[in-house]
């Protein structure tokens, strides 16, 4: 059988909060934790995707590296999961050109991320003119450097989120197009991995958390003290019920401190219902108490351990790690890249 290899990307925006986590970073960890000896194991700061929105140079470089600092601390091993930055390895960059010269304009006016970083309508075509001026070939284009960032590495495993699913299909279509004229090169990624934990965000329940939403106090970072977690769960959005219940549609806010809780735990057998039933009788104050002792006891490891990696020796291990994952990744790119040149004529 065919060596696993998993790949995923995350784009240095921020340190990530604790929807990030649970619906991504935790089982990047996991799959790293239970990989089989012989699979490989990439994860990329994908800092070219970042660059389609505008970014400030010195803000990305602290980006970057603090995004780098966060992936160690949530239990990555540099040893064992290559983390390096897409820029680092100019390969990705390059089989995007080669790809874009496969992919069609009218399958990227369909799809929708485009449309949503800029606000569009479903409907919206490029070629709109309110649209056209404002919309760069980077963004339009930025499905096909996703799909060489996987198809660069022969990734066969790609945990991404249900959002993203449009993207891999994007990715198999476009080596199925590649290997129409070139035979059996690149390899349609065929497993998507989904995580099934979403938060919701602590000040509009019915909205999931994220950090585009402008209130802070809406998502937990996963380097706040213990006093900010505490008061942006006091401050959290419940209700007016009395006693705990899991109902995520009558009540959002109060099912989704108790589903926290069960994600973060992860005891086998306990559902949210369980832990509901559990707390029947809390107030509001004593599930908020709980909840902050949760998410504490979970993210304390990991806020001592960014804090070090960001401060000891100035971030040498941050540094080191960069070095090493680029190096590692080179080599698994310019394997793709050379049958890629070769089968092109190149
Ligand atoms: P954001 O919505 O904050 O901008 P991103 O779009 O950068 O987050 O997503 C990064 C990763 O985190 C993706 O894999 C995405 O599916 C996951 N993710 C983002 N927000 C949540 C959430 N609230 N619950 C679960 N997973 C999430
Ligand atoms: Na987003």
């Amino acid at each position: 059988t065919k060596r696993k290899v998993i790949f995923s990307g995350i784009q240095p925006t921020g340190v990530p909060h604790l929807g990030n986590y649970l619906g991504a970073l935790r089982q990047w960890v996991q799959l790293q934790d239970e990989a089989a000896p012989d699979t490989r194991l990439l994860y990329s700061l994908v800092d070219l995707h970042a660059i389609t929105v505008k970014q400030d140079p010195e803000q990305l470089r602290k980006l970057r590296r603090d995004m780098m600092a966060t992936l160690i601390a949530v239990g990555l091993d540099p040893n064992r999961s290559i983390l390096f930055h897409q820029s680092s390895v100019p390969a990705h960059s390059e089989l995007m050109w080669i790809l874009s010269c496969y992919a069609s304009m009218g399958y990227l006016s369909r799809m929708t991320q485009w449309k949503s970083k800029l606000s569009l309508p479903e409907n919206a075509s490029p070629l709109d003119p309110s649209t056209k001026t404002k919309l760069k070939l980077g963004l339009f284009s930025y499905p096909v450097l996703q799909a060489a960032d996987i198809l660069v590495h022969q990734a066969t495993h790609v945990p991404v989120g249900a959002d993203q699913a449009q993207h891999l299909e994007f990715s198999r279509e476009i080596a199925a197009s590649f290997n129409h004229f070139h035979g059996d090169v690149l390899v349609p990624p065929d497993t998507i991995i989904s995580p099934a934990k979403r938060v919701m965000s602590l000040t509009q329940p019915t909205l999931k958390m994220s950090k585009s939403h402008s209130n802070p106090t809406s998502r937990i970072l996963l380097t706040d003290s213990r006093d900010t977690i505490s008061s942006k769960i006091r401050s959290a959005v419940t209700d007016s019920t009395i006693g705990v219940t899991y109902d995520p549609v009558e009540r959002p806010g109060v099912s989704n401190l108790v589903a926290i809780m069960v994600h973060l735990n992860e005891e086998p057998g306990v559902t949210c219902d369980d832990l509901a039933n559990d707390m029947k009788d809390f107030s509001m104050k004593s599930l908020k108490e709980k909840v902050t002792d949760c998410i504490e006891k979970h993210l304390e490891p990991i806020r001592e351990r960014y804090l070090e990696v960001i401060n000891v020796n100035e971030g040498k291990v941050l540094a080191d790690a960069a070095e090493t994952g680029a190096q590692k990744a080179s080599e698994s790119a310019t394997v793709t890249m050379n049958i890629v040149r070769n089968a092109i004529g190149l």
